[in-house]
C-alpha cells in the first residue's frame, strides 16, 4: 500500500481563492477516478466542509454515481486555552486524520485557513505539493516579497515565503522529504494587461530566488462562485447538473482547471480506485 500524494493549499492570506481552488482540484482527481481525501483546516470559516457537506447532499439528490465524493474531515482550532497544551491537542488530531486519508486514499487535499497559526503550519510541513494561489495584484504579492515600487526589484522574501521556507525545513527533518511549491496567479483579467505583465516579470525573478513554479491559473469569472451552493464544480456540469447551459466561459473555464492540474505534474499512484 502506497502513501497518498498530500497537496496542500495554502497562501496566509485570505480571499485568494485557497478554498476555489481546493475544491476544483478535489472534483478533478475525483473524475480521474482516484480516490481523494479532503482536510478543511479553516474550520472556522469552514468553507471547505459546507462545500462537501452541498456536494454530498446534492449526490443523493442526483446519485452519487454521477457525483463522486471526497472522504472529508474538518479539523478544527483547539479551544485550550494554553498554548502548549493546544499545540499538542492539534497535533495529535491532526496526525491522526492525515495518517487515516494517507493510508486509505490516492491524493488528500488540504485546504488552509488565510493566517499563520499553529495547525496550517503542520498542514504545510506535511505537503507533497503545495499550491499557493494569488490575487493577480501587488498586494496579493507581498505576501511572497516586498518589491520596490519603483524598479520592481526584489527587497526581500515575504512572510509567506518565510514560512514555506521553514516548512520545508521541517518536511526534511522528518523524512527527508522536499516540497513541490507551485504559485497560481488567480482570478486573472483580460483588463489590466500592464499589471498582468509587470506581475508576470517579478513572479518570473522571484521564482528563481525562493524557489518556486509559476503557472496559469484561472481567471476571473462568475461561474467559479456560482456553484458552490450545489455542491458542484465546473468539472460536474454535464454530469450532474443537465439544467446547466455549458457555455463558451465555462469550457474555457474547465480547460483551465485540466491545465493547472496539468501544470502540477504529481505522481499517479500505483493503487487506483477499482474501475468498476
Ligand atoms: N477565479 C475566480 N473568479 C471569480 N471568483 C473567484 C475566483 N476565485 C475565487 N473567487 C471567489 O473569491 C472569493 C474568495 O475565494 P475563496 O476560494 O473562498 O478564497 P480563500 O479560501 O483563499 O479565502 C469567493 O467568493 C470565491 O468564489
Ligand atoms: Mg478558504
Amino acid at each position: 500500500m502506497t502513501r497518498a500524494h498530500v497537496i496542500v493549499v495554502g497562501n496566509e492570506k485570505g480571499g485568494s481563492g485557497k478554498s476555489t481552488t481546493a475544491m476544483h482540484l478535489v472534483v478533478a482527481l475525483l473524475r480521474q477516478g482516484y480516490r481523494v481525501g479532503s482536510m478543511d483546516l479553516d474550520a472556522r470559516q469552514g468553507t471547505l466542509t459546507r462545500y462537501a457537506a452541498n456536494r454530498s447532499a446534492r449526490a443523493i439528490i442526483v446519485g452519487a454515481d454521477r457525483l463522486p465524493l471526497p472522504t472529508h474531515v474538518p479539523v478544527a482550532r483547539s479551544e485550550m486555552a494554553d498554548q502548549a497544551e493546544a499545540a499538542i491537542d492539534e497535533r495529535r488530531r491532526f496526525e491522526a486524520a492525515l495518517d487515516e486519508l494517507v493510508a486509505t486514499q490516492n491524493y488528500v487535499v488540504i485546504d488552509c485557513g488565510g493566517s499563520d497559526n499553529f495547525l496550517g503550519r503542520l498542514g504545510h510541513a506535511h505537503a507533497d505539493t503545495l499550491v499557493t494561489p494569488l490575487n493577480d495584484s501587488f498586494v496579493d504579492l507581498d505576501m511572497l516579497a516586498l518589491v520596490d515600487s519603483e524598479t520592481l526589484a526584489i527587497q526581500r522574501p515575504g512572510v509567506y515565503s518565510e514560512l514555506v521556507w521553514e516548512s520545508r525545513k521541517q518536511r526534511a527533518i522528518r523524512d527527508r522529504g522536499s516540497i513541490d511549491w507551485i504559485v497560481m496567479r488567480n482570478r486573472l483579467s483580460a483588463l489590466d494587461a500592464r499589471n498582468k505583465r509587470d506581475m508576470g516579470h517579478v513572479l518570473e525573478k522571484l521564482s528563481k530566488r525562493i524557489g518556486f513554479r509559476f503557472v496559469q491559473g484561472f481567471s476571473e469569472r462568475v461561474i467559479f462562485r456560482e456553484l458552490f451552493l450545489k455542491g458542484l464544480t465546473l468539472l460536474d456540469m454535464v454530469e450532474a447538473d443537465p439544467d446547466q447551459q455549458l457555455k463558451l466561459s465555462h469550457v474555457a473555464a474547465r480547460q483551465e482547471v485540466r491545465m493547472l492540474l496539468d501544470a502540477l505534474k504529481l505522481p499517479q499512484p500505483q493503487a487506483l480506485a477499482s474501475a468498476s
